[in-house]
């Protein structure tokens, strides 16, 4: 018997759930225990897991579960440099260098706990088992689409995109509100924008490339063939909107680089960068070195009177958290229900520990 404990997600804009009340009563009819933390931010409301049998819990109370339960999230946890005692599975994005990898794992080595990341949950085929890619690549084009129509539509704001705080049931909502903006621009300046979607045939590019088509637009798709020769590419210039899909792996030359953005002739407007690989040292995309929000979904990668915005939030499934969590709550239940003693979870703690020591020795 396990004790799952799903945590309150603290990162801002952030709905999704990774186990959604269907769920949390399969794993309770199998004789494992839920525990939920109540949530305000959440897609789904509290009441609806209390109905499938969980008990409800204080918001961000997992700091003092039993030191059996499994505390279960998707992003970070909460600033701080206590040790961690837990079993976790969540996001946690330290595996790669990205900035604070070696403090948070030196959390979990001072606390004796282990941390399986759902980025690195594998099948035997070396296929993730659940991901929110898909839904990532429908969101970053969406937001990408919407500020390229917002700068046509007020070329002179300094911040093109307002805050994106209302969120969408589904993706033919989220595609309806989009097209209206596009409709707009178009009649404003005479067209609709040029795509260009590089890592095209991956889960990211290819949400992002549907989604693209379903508002009537037909993307450029780059994927490894087309960039095998080694950027800078002047060709993603030429387009109005670069939406970088890439799975990072290892340093490769830069897709774009400050000179280029700054050269005469650039159409390029928009970078949406799904990938996000903004704390990674190879970010292919070095014009820009934070995060951005759906609250300040822009930042301004040149100034002047053809500026550049680049989106870099790395929460993107939160804009349509309803349906990418029942996407990603499908495919990782299986694995839940036959946690920890399977080979995907073993493959996930093998690492945890290798990275561990490779970090901190
Ligand atoms: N911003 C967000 O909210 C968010 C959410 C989910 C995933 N992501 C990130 O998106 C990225 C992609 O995830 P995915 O699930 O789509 O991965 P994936 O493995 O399904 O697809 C990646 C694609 O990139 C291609 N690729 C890799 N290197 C390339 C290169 N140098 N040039 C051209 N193409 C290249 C691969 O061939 C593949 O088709 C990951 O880094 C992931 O962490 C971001």
């Amino acid at each position: 018997m396990q004790h799952f404990w799903l945590r309150h997600e603290v990162k801002e804009g952030e709905g999704r759930s990774p186990l959604l009340p269907t769920h949390a009563a399969a794993l309770i009819q199998k004789g494992h225990k839920v525990s939920v933390e109540r949530s305000a931010t959440r897609c789904v409301a509290d009441a609806l897991y209390e109905e499938a049998g969980a008990q409800l819990v204080e918001t961000g109370s997992w700091v003092n579960a039993p030191k059996d339960a499994v505390i279960l999230g998707l992003k970070e946890l909460p600033e701080s440099n206590d040790a961690l005692v837990h079993n976790h599975i969540f996001f946690a994005h330290c595996f790669k260098g990205q900035g604070g990898s070696a403090e948070l794992l030196n959390r979990f080595k001072s606390g004796g706990g282990t941390l399986w990341d759902l980025e690195f949950l594998t099948l035997d085929n070396g296929r993730r088992v659940a991901a929110f890619g898909r839904a990532a690549g429908i969101a970053g084009m969406a937001v990408g689409l919407l500020v390229w129509a917002y700068k046509q539509l007020d070329p002179l704001s300094v911040s093109p995109c307002p805050p994106l705080v209302e969120r969408f049931q589904n993706y033919d909502e989220l595609a309806t509100y989009v097209k209206q903006f596009l409709d707009k621009a178009k009649e404003k300046s005479g067209k609709l924008p040029t795509v260009i979607v590089i890592g095209a045939l991956g889960r990211c590019g290819g949400g992002s490339v549907d989604f693209a088509e379903k508002v009537g637009i037909t993307p450029t798709k780059w994927d490894l063939d087309e960039t095998k020769k080694g950027g800078p590419f002047p060709e993603i210039l030429q387009h109005d909107i670069f939406v970088n899909c890439i799975y990072l792996m290892t340093k490769i030359p830069p897709f774009v680089t400050s000179e280029g953005i700054a050269g005469p002739g650039r159409v390029l407007s928009v970078i949406a960068d799904v990938s996000c690989d903004t704390s990674n040292p190879n970010n292919p995309i070095p014009v820009y070195n934070q995060t951005t929000t759906f609250l300040k979904p822009t930042l301004r990668a040149t100034q002047g009177d053809n500026p550049l915005d680049v989106i870099a939030i790395d929460h993107l499934p939160s804009l349509v958290p309803a349906e990418s969590s029942k996407e990603f709550d499908d495919a990782l239940i299986e694995h839940l229900l036959a946690y920890p003693n399977t080979p995907v979870w073993t493959r996930a703690k093998d690492l945890f520990h290798q990275k561990t020591k490779e970090v901190l020795g």
